[in-house]
């Protein structure tokens, strides 16, 4: 299996590419690109770490070598937050980021899975989308926003509310990932019984958890850390789908017939990538209105990406 990290030696870059490297399975590849000069050294540093997985790194134009046959694709490219900024206010950046790197990608590696972190997700996903179907490349099964750290956010602070221990919580977080958009069911926790009022003062809290880190970063970007994690889990479960196993992780996935259907849902994985979409689990009268509320917000931001990569 290869996988190879696009931004990897940035701010999430480099301990997701860190995790990867320690996580995958043994005989896999790691190859890591950005722009950044020394790129090709966070490889040789990772390279002395006793794991079967090699590690290369490539800089500059060498994208398209970089992602030569590659089946996995992690998109961590890009520029970060700072205070008083939503994921919507980086998209002048960072959707032209992503359309040039998934363009490389119809090149270099048309089959490939995408697992897409570069914010604002609501909107690159759908870029990634479009960009895959003007080439004839576009599967799907294949394409994927990374909505793992709102599940893990939910999971822990649920924990800590209950005094539980964090591997016996499970959060299905369904929509989005930006603000409104993200909706966590905490309303169907499995062996978690919250209170309204609790649902009602810690929903709020997982959608801004990712202002929460901005802020206390005073101005030195967003979640790296935390959002490193959530992209290795979600790169070692397609891996392990990939493989045979049957995994099911939430994920920011195309559900209808056509680019404008992305809604992040718990989605089974298999070897081709989305293996099926299972049903929503049944909403409490707030989630549903939570997600009815949500819908103009969420279609807004997929049209955004659509137009952006039709122009
Ligand atoms: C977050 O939720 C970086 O979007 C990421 O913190």
């Amino acid at each position: 299996m290869k996988v190879c990290v696009l931004g990897a030696a940035g701010g999430i870059g480099q301990p997701l590419s860190l995790l990867l490297k320690l996580q995958l399975p043994a005989g896999s590849q790691l190859s890591l690109y950005d722009v950044a000069p020394f790129t090709p050294g966070v490889a040789v540093d990772l390279s002395h770490i006793p794991t079967d997985v090699s590690v290369k790194g490539f800089v500059g134009d060498d994208v398209e070598a970089a992602m030569a046959d590659a089946d996995i694709v992690v998109i961590p490219a890009g520029v970060p937050r700072k205070p008083g900024m939503t994921r919507d206010d980086l998209f002048n950046m960072n959707a032209g980021i992503v359309k040039n790197l998934i363009s490389a990608g119809t090149k270099a590696c048309p089959n490939a899975c995408y697992a897409i972190v570069t914010n604002p997700v609501n909107s690159t996903v759908p870029i990634a989308a479009e960009i895959l179907k003007s080439a004839g490349v576009y599967d799907k099964r294949k394409l994927f926003g990374v909505t793992t750290l709102d599940v893990i956010r939910s999971n822990t602070f649920v924990a800590e509310l209950k005094g539980k221990s964090c591997d016996e919580i499970n959060v299905s977080v369904i929509g989005g990932h930006s603000g409104v958009t993200i909706l966590p069911l905490l309303s169907s926790i499995p062996g978690v019984d919250l209170s309204q009022d609790e649902i009602e003062k810690l929903t709020p809290r997982i959608q801004e958890a990712g202002t929460e880190v901005v802020e206390a970063k005073v101005g030195a970007g967003s979640a790296t850390l935390s959002m490193a994690h959530a992209a290795a889990r979600f790169t070692s479960s397609l891996v392990a789908a990939m493989n045979g196993e049957s995994v099911i992780e939430c994920c920011y996935v195309q559900t209808g017939d056509d680019t404008s259907s992305f809604h992040a849902q718990p989605v089974k994985l298999g070897r081709e990538g989305v293996e099926s979409i299972p049903p929503i689990p049944s909403l409490s009268e707030y989630e549903q209105k939570l997600l009815d509320d949500m819908r103009e917000v969420l279609d807004g931001n997929i049209s955004k990406g659509l137009e952006f990569a039709r122009s």
